[in-house]
């Protein structure tokens, strides 16, 4: 029988890309999810396409109003068990620092950060009670090493992995497992998604991530690192799998890459 099956897992991000994969493949190994992401017509879809779709419900939040939808996300789930929350959702950044307004900051913030902490506060009581349960949140390459563009990310990724640290820290002798996902390039919507320096979506993709691997494979990683209790994994290949520990022992030349490696709106 896998980690997850017969489980209660509640899935954000769980409408498009990564977080639809693992869904997916959640649904397939027997899991119950919880489904979260602000369109619930697409939630419905994928909950319907899913293995299993009964055992399946779909809560449909709006994660950059962090208080807001965890006030939502009580009176939906009540009292109800969840045994892991994966914490997925998320938005990027195409824009330079100079050009962004603080507004966009604020809201990187507030989804790709607040809205982590926020859910992670609202099971984690229960699961200190039970002695039992498993947080994890898909944090980023780009919250190990700053790059042009994702300014507001990377405030954001890094953060949430301090967040996610200190969590592991305070939770181990409860038993609480603890797993932060660290994807380079993956092949999503997500740069098309992502936020410009007037808070409007890119609209198209980045090549970098367009070559990058599947969302079923980071799915499947990602899936493998949180049932084998991982603290931390890093997925993807080529110099965005190598670059955080390219960091850790030569952090002068990760400054140089990161400065003079050309951006898609530069090239
Ligand atoms: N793709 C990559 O290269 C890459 C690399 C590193 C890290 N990541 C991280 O991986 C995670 C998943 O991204 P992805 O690549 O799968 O991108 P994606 O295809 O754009 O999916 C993003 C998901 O987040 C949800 N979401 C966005 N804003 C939300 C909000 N305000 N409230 C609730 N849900 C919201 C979206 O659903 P709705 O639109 O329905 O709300 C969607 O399900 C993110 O945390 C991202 O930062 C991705």
């Amino acid at each position: 029988m896998s980690y997850f099956s017969g489980k209660t897992i509640w899935l954000t991000g769980a409408s498009s890309g990564i977080g639809l994969a693992m869904a997916e493949q959640l649904a397939a190994a027997g899991a119950h999810l919880i489904l979260t992401s602000r369109r619930s017509e697409a939630l419905e879809q994928v909950r319907q396409s899913l293995a299993n779709p009964d055992a399946h419900q779909i809560l449909a939040l709006d994660l950059s109003q962090p208080e807001q939808a965890v006030e939502q996300a009580h009176a939906q789930l009540g009292h109800q068990v969840i045994d892991i929350l994966i914490n997925n959702a998320g938005v990027s950044q195409r824009s330079w620092i100079v050009d962004t307004d603080l507004s966009v900051y604020r809201q990187l913030m507030e989804i790709d950060y607040f809205a982590v902490v926020a859910l992670s506060k609202l099971v984690l009581p229960r699961m200190l009670e039970r002695k039992s349960g498993h947080i994890v949140t898909v944090s980023s390459v780009a919250g190990k090493v700053g790059t042009k563009l994702r300014s507001g990310y990377c405030g954001a990724k890094f953060g949430v992995i301090g967040f996610m640290d200190s969590l592991r820290a305070e939770t181990r002798a409860a038993g609480l497992q603890v797993t932060s996902i660290l994807p380079g390039f993956i092949n999503t919507q997500v740069a098309h998604n992502s936020l410009t320096g007037d808070g409007s979506a890119l609209g198209h993709e980045d090549p970098d991530n367009a070559g990058g691997i599947s969302a079923e494979e980071c799915a499947r990683q990602s899936l493998q690192a949180i049932a084998n209790g991982k603290a931390e994994v890093v997925i993807g290949s080529g110099l965005s799998k190598l670059a955080p520990r390219l960091q850790r022992f030569f952090p002068g030349l990760v400054r140089k890459l990161v400065a003079n490696r050309k951006t898609f709106d530069e090239s």
